[in-house]
């Protein structure tokens, strides 16, 4: 603070919230007719592969406690929240309405806007409804036709109050984490088949677009991406080939089609060059083409840094990310030991830098940013609250970067942790907490965190 004045201040109308998932909040995972997800049926038959056994109905019960919560939000200043529709609670058989879910969505919507919290409503985080998996999820193009099915059901339901909505977050995920790397169900290791996935993950979000368009209602629609700037080791040849194929697979595979229409010319030589290429339908570079996104969601945690491939090539499975480059560990890093990820706050700068400069300076947000770390009840107080300085810190620098990109003219219009109270994660389930508010989950209490207060004058003041 200068004189009392904040020294940074964010743009008038600057968005600052939080946001969430349906799976990894909602709890009542069998409740109010909700068909299960790929989530609920992984737990049942691998309840080993979530951390200390706990599964996607312990979630932090939003479902029941909405109104609370969202007053919670107010208390703290937030103008705005994302979280998302879960496929399988709307349409339980992938066809038909179902009323419960209609009414849970809408009564959150409402005593979101009532509270002065602007919803932002996305599609798709990671919960294929586990019917449309036993048919091959993203692989099979009726799901993707499912997807815009539901799409235009959740733009007729909510469209009148809803004005921001996102098609997906982080669509590369599944496809690395699924379909790459064994971390999520379906647990498949097969690049052919992760092109494919990816390649109907994005006409699934044109389609999703050119059905809102269809609605001809007043909001926008975009896309949330991870993106993970790639610098290379060095400015050796080889080094940067690496980075700038990581960043092709990693970030260009989704943001060219969203953002520009059409893939990276050097992203399909490669494919192709490698047989990977997925199967086409006339009409499907037009559909991308057309429906290209409003807006950005970016969910910045590390960077990707890389070198050229120095390790063993390992061909037992087909040919892979990995064959094109390794990664490397800079010496100067910093590093959340409890996630095990970068922390590298000039990375958010260096993205809203790239929009501006290559992709049309379209408008953007932070969608996600945030600090997971475990047994935070060490940080607690007296009074029981946590002192995570540590958090308030991690968010002050990061916003000091994005701060610095929006005076070089970045077109960024808002700043949303992860997250609003600790819930959920997919593998890590309960171990990493990154709420402003903590989350007892033996007794679903909620407490504020030092890190909440802080934010609660940030939001007022626009800034800090
Ligand atoms: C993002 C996701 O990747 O990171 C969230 O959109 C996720 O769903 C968050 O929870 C933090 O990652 P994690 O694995 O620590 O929960």
């Amino acid at each position: 603070m200068v004189l009392g004045l904040s020294k940074y201040v964010f743009p008038e109308g600057f968005l600052w919230g939080a946001a969430a998932s349906g799976t990894q909040t909602e709890g009542a995972a069998s409740e109010g007719g909700k068909a299960k997800n790929i989530w609920d049926h992984w737990y049942e038959i691998a309840p080993e592969r979530f951390y200390q056994g706990v599964g996607p109905a312990e979630t932090s019960d939003f479902y029941h406690q909405y109104k609370d919560d969202i007053k919670r939000m107010k208390d703290i200043n937030m103008n705005s929240f994302r979280t998302s529709i879960s496929w399988s609670r709307l349409l339980p058989d992938g066809v038909n309405v179902n009323q419960e879910a209609v009414d849970f969505y809408q009564n959150v919507i409402d005593e979101l806007i009532d509270n002065g919290v602007k919803p932002i409503i996305n599609l798709y985080h990671f919960d294929m409804p586990f019917h449309f998996q036993e048919i091959g999820g993203w692989e099979n193009r009726k799901v993707v036709e499912s997807f815009a099915h539901y799409a235009k059901t959740a733009f007729q339901l909510f469209g009148d109050k809803v004005k921001l909505w996102t098609t997906f977050n982080e669509p590369i995920v599944p496809v690395e984490m699924g379909y790459l790397n064994d971390f999520h169900y379906p647990c498949v290791v097969d690049m052919k088949r992760a092109v494919t996935v990816a390649y109907h993950t994005m006409l699934a979000s044109a389609m999703a677009i050119e059905e809102y368009r269809k609605t001809k209602q007043d909001g926008e629609v975009g896309i949330i991406l991870n993106l993970t700037p790639s610098y290379p080791r060095s400015e050796d040849e080889e080094d940067v080939k690496a980075a700038r194929i990581a960043d092709l697979f990693f970030n260009r595979s989704f943001l060219d089609p969203s953002v520009l229409g059409e893939y990276p010319s050097e992203l399909i030589e490669l494919i192709k060059e490698h047989d990977l290429m997925p199967e086409t339908v006339e009409g499907d570079r037009e559909l991308i083409k057309s429906n290209v996104v409003d807006f950005l969601g970016v969910n910045y945690y590390q960077p990707r840094r890389v070198k050229k491939k120095e390790s063993p090539i390992d061909d037992s499975q087909g040919i892979l990310p990995s064959h094109f480059g390794d990664p490397y560990i800079w010496p100067e890093r910093r590093m959340n030991p409890h996630r095990g990820w970068e922390i590298y706050e000039k990375g958010l700068y260096d993205i809203a830098i790239n929009i501006k400069d290559n992709y049309n300076n379209i408008p953007w947000y932070v969608a996600e940013n945030g600090m997971g770390v475990s047994d935070e009840e060490r940080f607690m107080d007296d009074s029981g609250m946590i002192q995570d300085d540590y958090r308030i810190e991690f968010y002050q620098e990061h916003l000091k970067w994005l701060h610095k990109g929006i005076q070089e003219g970045s077109n960024c219009f808002g700043f949303q942790v992860w997250t609003f109270m600790d819930n959920w994660s997919w593998l890590n389930a309960y171990k990493n907490r990154y709420g402003f508010y903590r989350v007892d989950i033996n007794t679903q209490e909620r407490h504020l965190k030092k890190s909440g207060l802080w934010f609660k004058e940030v939001a007022k003041h626009n800034g800090f």
